[in-house]
């Protein structure tokens, strides 16, 4: 570096800064890398280098400057130029052609209007302002006419410019200034890498919620805590602008400008002509709302032209020329009426909260699992308590968190009610025998108990056998849930071989069974004899053995007789199988009752084809394999159990080291980023095809 004239350094640094700007836009908005991490390191040391011999030359949008900032030690209040204003909502379709009336009454006009539809972001309103291309400031948007200046930790936001390319580099004249609004947020998948992270660190704190994380993060006062949550932010309106310029007449054009400028506009983002089509809009959004990777609370239709928007005006705090159309919400409040124990297939005893109904997510949730009772003592619940219940996307519906009295802001308290919470209201306790059977509850491990009872408790038998005839297992139809409790509760199923026992007489004394039916089910339970010796061990229900492990079993040692053989170390020497699996399979093979079940199962017909053990199984040695899309042939976990039959590695993220994408439909990021990097794809004919040959 000491040889280097000025200008050489200066053209360099600009070189470094214009490289690492690219990459991480690659990176973080695309997902799609066109260097190795390694290069990119390199790139940025170079450049850190370079900057610490000239530190006259460190330019405020350089790139080691997103979190050069130190702690600040309070807020600082700015006053916002244009206030920051919020929308009116409504709920329902009718209620949005009110809005649509109202619009096209103002402007005495039946012409059809042009909208900009937009997901409505559940993230942190925020104001960027920018002086010169550069960025000056960050602020909350507070009550709307003045919030907190967050600079410091804005700047760590990869999706967010430093500065702006210039009319040379973009073809496009600047405004002097220019204040750009959108919404930080943190996506589902960050949210739960920094959950995952904290956990790992032993954090008692973890975060509910998206929103609550990326609010937590934003308040921080210290940069590096930002730095290390992978924000995000999309835009969707301009704020003051200078008029030294000439600017666009609708906000379609306005973010194509912001695209061009490097901000994130949602994909989503869509300018539609009509009212209907803003409907079609709203309804195929919420369709697709469980696929996004970031929260959406609902669809903001706005006027598109910037004239109709001025002529329409505002009202004291909304426009009149926006509309939030709300999507049911992913967390409500409700009442904990009492927490009942249900005891599982292997004995585990999982206390669950039953809840005063509540519309959640679009669905009405009336029981949410509670996992454990460390669970419990981590929330600090008890019952009648009021909590929040969540559930978002496809997933379970989990109590995230108990509103206590001085959160009392979102429920309404009467007066004087304070205190009633620890007094009156019950504590949760792990009953010390089993609700089923009344076997002594066991303590099993740090954390979960587990009923004594095995094969006398009929919940732990209803559950076993109801596991045996799921599709993945035995795959009996009709056999299900209500059936088989009527059948335990009569006595006429005890364990799953009797299955195979019962008669059209018997099954004639059912409730509301008749002859079809009957027919229909000895005939299920007749096709399910015919097997496969994965699914037959996995039916089984071991401890610890889903259909992966039954799968790589069978492969393994090709036959029933070889794995009841197997020592543990030979158990160990399948891929995937540990000590505890091992044990236990251990346990299972030396029960007495479990070796009658098995033999009587046999003897009444259930039957498979040996697997060639071991044959080929390294046909696809040391390939790394990744599955993305939907599956429609077979489910993820079995293409994965026999993809590692195989001795392939199965991973989650496409990388240079990856062989082969399997892509489905609906492939996303992961299929661009395999074409992009050049490696094989195929779809999932062309996949299966590959394990017959394989298998
Ligand atoms: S436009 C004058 N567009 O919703 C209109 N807001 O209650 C200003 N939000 O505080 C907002 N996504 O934080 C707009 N696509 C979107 C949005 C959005 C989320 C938030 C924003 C605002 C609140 C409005």
């Amino acid at each position: 570096m000491g040889g280097m004239s000025e200008q050489d350094v200066v053209r360099e640094l600009q070189h470094l800064r214009r490289q690492i700007n690219h990459h991480n836009s690659r990176y973080h908005q695309y997902d799609a890398p066109e260097i190795p991490d390694a290069d990119y390191d390199r790139l940025l040391s170079r450049l850190e280098a370079l900057e610490a011999q000239h530190p006259e030359l460190i330019s405020a949008d350089s790139p080691t400057q997103r979190v050069g900032d130190k702690p600040l030690s309070t807020f600082v209040q700015v006053q916002h130029e244009l206030p920051m204003m919020s929308l009116a909502k409504v709920f329902s379709e009718q209620e949005l052609l009110d809005f649509e009336k109202r619009v096209q009454k103002r402007l005495d006009s039946d012409a059809a209007i042009h909208y900009s539809c937009e997901p409505k972001i559940d993230g942190i309103a925020v104001s960027l302002l920018y002086e010169n291309g550069l960025l000056i400031r960050g602020a909350t948007r507070g009550d709307g006419l003045s919030g907190e200046d967050i600079t410091h930790n804005v700047r760590t936001v990869r999706d967010i410019p430093l500065s702006l390319p210039t009319q040379e580099e973009c073809g496009l004249a600047l405004p002097s200034r220019l204040e750009v609004r959108g919404e930080i947020y943190l996506s589902r998948s960050g949210f739960a890498r920094v959950n995952a992270d904290a956990r790992k660190k032993g954090d008692a704190k973890v975060f509910v919620n998206p929103r609550n994380a990326a609010a937590g993060t934003l308040r921080q006062l210290d940069p590096q805590v930002a730095a290390t949550r992978p924000l995000r932010m999309f835009v969707y309106s301009t704020g003051i602008v200078s008029d030294d310029i000439p600017w666009p007449g609708s906000l379609s054009e306005i973010f194509l400008n912001l695209r061009r400028w490097g901000f994130q506009v949602n994909p989503e983002q869509a300018r539609v002509r009509g009212f209907r089509a803003c409907l079609d809009y709203c309804q195929a959004l919420l369709a697709k709302r469980a696929e996004l990777d970031y929260e959406i609370d609902g669809a903001v239709i706005k006027v598109d032209d910037l004239r109709l928007q001025q002529e329409l005006g505002s009202n004291a705090r909304t426009p009149r020329w926006a509309m939030a159309y709300k999507f049911p919400a992913e967390e409500m409040s409700t009442v904990v009426r009492d927490v009942e124990f249900q005891v599982g297939r292997t004995g585990t005893i999982t206390p669950v909260a039953r809840l005063e109904p509540v519309f959640v997510g679009g669905v009405t949730v009336s029981n949410a699992t509670l996992h454990n009772m460390a669970e419990i003592a981590r929330l600090g619940l008890h019952i009648g308590d009021r909590v929040i219940v969540r559930r978002a996307g496809d997933v379970i519906p989990k109590i995230v968190s108990v509103i206590t009295q001085t959160d009392n802001s979102l429920i309404d308290e009467e007066p004087g009610a304070k205190d009633s919470r620890n007094s009156e209201l019950q504590a949760i306790k792990m009953p010390a025998n089993c609700p089923a059977c009344h076997s002594p509850v066991e303590k099993d491990g740090d954390i979960l108990y587990r009923c004594s009872g095995d094969l006398i408790c009929p919940a732990q038998r209803k559950e076993s056998l109801r596991h045996f005839c799921t599709r993945s297992a035995m795959d009996i139809e009709g056999l299900g849930e209500k059936l088989i409790e009527q059948l335990v509760d009569q006595n006429m199923l005890h364990d799953v071989a009797d299955i195979y026992a019962l008669s059209k007489q018997q099954l004639l004394t059912l409730e509301r069974m008749g002859d079809k039916s009957a027919d229909n089910l000895l005939t299920a339970i007749e096709k399910s004899k015919t097997t496969t010796l994965a699914r037959f061990l996995y039916a089984l229900g071991i401890r610890e053995v889903g259909e992966a492990t039954a799968l790589a079993l069978a492969t393994h040692f090709g036959s029933l007789e070889a794995i009841m053989q197997a020592d543990e170390a030979a158990m160990l020497q399948v891929s995937d199988i540990g000590p505890v699996v091992a044990a236990h399979l251990l346990a299972f093979f030396a029960n007495a009752d479990n070796l009658q079940v098995m033999a009587r199962l046999r003897a009444a017909g259930v039957h498979w084809t040996e697997h060639q053990a071991m044959q080929q199984s390294s046909a696809l040695q040391g390939q790394v394999y990744v599955l993305t899309g939907t599956l429609q042939l077979m489910t993820r976990d079995e293409a994965k159990a026999r993809l590692q039959a195989l001795g392939a590695k199965v991973s989650g993220s496409v990388s240079t080291k990856t062989d082969c994408v399997v892509a489905g439909p609906g492939a996303g990021s992961k299929l661009d980023k395999a074409e992009e990097l050049g490696i094989k794809v195929i779809d999932e004919e062309q996949f299966l095809r590959l394990l017959q040959e394989l298998e």
